[in-house]
């Protein structure tokens, strides 16, 4: 169980915040902050946020307790563990579809996502050269058009954000990350919270945006919000692409996979959940669209940095530290596969990671291009980047979840999972209920209603 990993000189990490810091870091990004709140509005308020909440607690929760014990008990990169256990437990080879499909998801995601927090660079840079300041609303909302049309200023800033997921890639994911989400979450935190006071107090509109998260209209409640909702729940948890299993690899022994699967879990959707209190009121305040889509943060939040005092400075940190909840994320994106090349392969890994992120960076293009208008290509009326999105979110990493699901519950010895999870018998049995038919079938379900 304690065998060296091949991917760092230390067996784990030195100690058990450190792990639930980099799950955490892995979670909480643009998921929650930029993701959370447009999906909500475009999906009616309440009713998603209802939906994406039972995701959350019936199958987020028992699989992120899943992914992390495989990979602690294995310690090796998830397609590695996964080959390990086949192996050990003479099951078909074709599990490791499980680890490919996971590096797929992060691949991809990593190519919009970076594009995506290229926004947030370009934001903290514009507010903070005075680029925003005297506008009114409209003109904010021009400013994003002006970003996203501009090929030039995008690939600048997803460049730059992929530059970025690189040097700290590359110099082996313990090392700077855990003093700098030290720091970087709670001031991320720490901001989160005093434009929740500006919400309260400032836009007069707060009870109406808590009302339109909260209050359920079950006419919303429909096959379509399902689907964007289990999808939701995944990307935000990291889910369903063997990011926390390859990050469970360096979990200590003698933490608490349950209650660091429950923090993790708990961190991240207070995150989201501030993040939609935070946009509604302003979008309410300020006469927005909740449905206005992708740019929804941007503009909303741009328009109130606009009429705050000091609001140069909040919008500075608050996109900065946006982006930099996007890096820990990013980082979690690329382990997958890096960790699977540096055990496969020769490379070195500064060379691994250049080519990883060499490859990321091109298909990034395709998504600026698709915002800016010089790629037209749609399929099923959905253009590159929604078709990127809609291909991760709701189909990869729910097959992805679906496979592991199965695999822990089913292949997977139940004393291996109960070893790992520590639980008593009574929750543990719960627990392998809900990770053998609960999730499951949920997952099915949706998966099959959303491909037909
Ligand atoms: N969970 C991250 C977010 O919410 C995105 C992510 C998805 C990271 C999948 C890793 C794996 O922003």
């Amino acid at each position: 169980m304690s065998g060296q990993n091949p991917v760092t000189s230390t067996k784990t990490w030195a100690n058990r915040w450190t792990f639930l810091l980099a799950a955490a870091g892995s979670a909480i990004g643009l998921g929650n902050i930029w993701k959370f709140p447009y999906i909500a509005g475009q999906y009616g308020g309440g009713a998603f946020v209802m939906l994406y909440l039972i995701c959350i607690a019936v199958m987020g929760i028992p699989l992120l307790m899943a992914e992390t014990a495989i990979g602690r008990h294995t310690r090796h990169s998830p397609l590695n563990a996964i080959r390990q256990l086949t192996n050990e437990l003479g099951a078909s080879k074709l599990w490791s579809m499980i680890g490919w499909m996971g590096m797929l998801a992060g691949f991809l995601i990593l190519s919009f996502y970076s594009v995506i927090a290229g926004w947030s660079l370009s934001y903290a840079w514009q507010i903070v050269s005075g680029g925003f300041t005297g506008m009114t609303t409209d003109q904010v909302g021009d400013a994003f058009g002006g970003l996203v049309s501009s090929a030039d200023r995008q690939i600048f800033w997803h460049s730059a954000f992929m530059i970025l997921t690189f040097a700290i890639t590359a110099r082996g994911i313990h090392k700077g990350l855990e003093k700098g989400l030290q720091v970087m979450m709670p001031a991320l935190f720490a901001l989160l919270l005093i434009m929740l006071g500006y919400s309260m107090l400032e836009t007069g509109q707060f009870m109406r945006g808590f009302e339109f998260m909260f209050s359920v209209d079950f006419s919303k409640v429909t096959g379509e919000a399902v689907t964007a909702a289990l999808g939701q729940a995944f990307f935000t948890l990291s889910l369903g692409m063997c990011a926390l299993m390859a990050y469970g690899a360096y979990m200590p022994a003698n933490n608490s996979i349950p209650r660091t699967a429950l923090n993790v879990a708990a961190l991240d959707t207070l995150m989201a959940i501030v993040s939609g209190l935070i946009v509604f009121p302003i979008v309410f305040a300020y006469g927005l669209e909740p449905s206005a889509g992708p740019g929804l943060l941007f503009v909303s939040l741009t328009a109130a940095f606009v009429h705050m005092p000091m609001g140069e400075i909040f919008g500075f940190l608050f996109f900065v530290l946006v982006a930099i909840a996007a890096l820990s994320s990013a980082i979690s994106l690329v382990e997958p596969a890096l960790a699977w090349l540096l055990e496969r392969t020769p490379l070195s890994r500064t060379v691994a990671t250049i080519i990883l992120c060499a490859a990321i960076w091109f298909v990034g293009l395709g998504t600026v291009f698709a915002f800016s208008g010089d790629f037209t290509f749609t399929l099923f009326g959905k253009n590159f980047f929604d078709l990127l999105d809609y291909f991760t979110s709701n189909i990869l990493l729910p097959l992805g979840g679906l496979l592991i699901s199965i695999f822990a519950g089913w292949v997977i010895k139940r004393s291996t999972m109960m070893n790992e999870l520590g639980l008593s018998v009574g929750m543990f049995n719960l627990w392998r209920a809900m990770i053998r038919v609960v999730v499951p079938v949920c997952v099915l379900v949706v998966v099959i209603t959303t491909i037909f």
